[in-house]
């Protein structure tokens, strides 16, 4: 079996690593398509194009199992693909991973920073809902920090520059932070460093998508019969 990975940009590293981890002897292959990233900024349609688009490239290649690394295309592009595209063929996005984790871990208000294009799609909310409706989910978009990311600016004056002025929309009392972006672990002491400095406490419970996506992977497989 072979894992093949789909993100904008260098956010598949960290979903990469975190299913390493978990399955070393996995062959796993990546496309990125910073050509046209960052997608957080694009219109929903053009996400979805650059979407199917993408893991196309990875069908022509017989990619047997997709894992779609980037929250943004999962909720835009990851249900039409599976109900309309690409019916029948395994593809498995970061988003419901996370919300099952948050619900088996018992938190009750949770906030996500993600990208633009993901808030306004309120599909973290419904996510979550689908599972328990009674959990609190606010949303905070953070436009500039992908392309920072991109350039290989991981810490410094302007990522902390955007990460105060985010980090200081949320509520101090919340439960979970929810990395809702693949690139944002990748900033993960700048987020530590400015949420102590903002909020005077220590950073909350982080949940990363990837890194729960990598943990359900065999309960996925099991589900659509990929392993006993
Ligand atoms: N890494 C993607 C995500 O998880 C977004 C990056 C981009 O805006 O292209 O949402």
């Amino acid at each position: 079996m072979i894992l093949w990975f789909f993100d904008s940009g260098l956010g598949w590293q960290v979903v990469m690593d975190a299913f390493q981890k978990e399955f070393p002897d996995i062959t796993m292959i990546l496309e990125m398509d910073r050509e046209h990233a960052p997608y957080g900024d694009r219109s929903d349609s053009e996400i979805c194009e650059l979407t199917y688009t993408g893991v196309q490239r990875l069908f022509d290649r017989w990619a047997d199992i997709v894992i779609l690394a980037c929250n943004t295309a999962s909720v835009h592009a990851l249900r039409p693909m599976q109900q309309q595209v690409f019916v029948g063929r395994h593809i498995l996005g970061v988003t419901v991973p996370w919300a099952e984790a948050v619900v088996d871990g018992g938190y009750k208000k949770i906030w996500v920073l993600a990208t633009e294009a993901t808030v306004r799609t309120r599909m973290y909310k419904e996510r979550v809902h689908i599972l328990d409706d009674s959990v609190i989910v606010e949303e905070v978009g953070a436009p500039g920090l992908v392309p920072l990311i991109e350039q290989g600016i991981m810490m410094g004056e302007a990522i902390d520059i955007l990460l105060r002025e985010y980090l200081s929309r949320f509520s101090h009392d919340i439960e979970a932070l929810v990395l809702g972006c693949t690139h944002y672990p990748l900033i993960r002491t700048s987020i530590d460093n400015i949420w102590t400095e903002v909020h005077h406490t220590k950073t909350p419970d982080i949940i990363d998508p990837g890194f729960e996506a990598a943990k359900r992977f065999n309960g996925w497989m099991r589900r659509h019969c990929i392993v006993d």
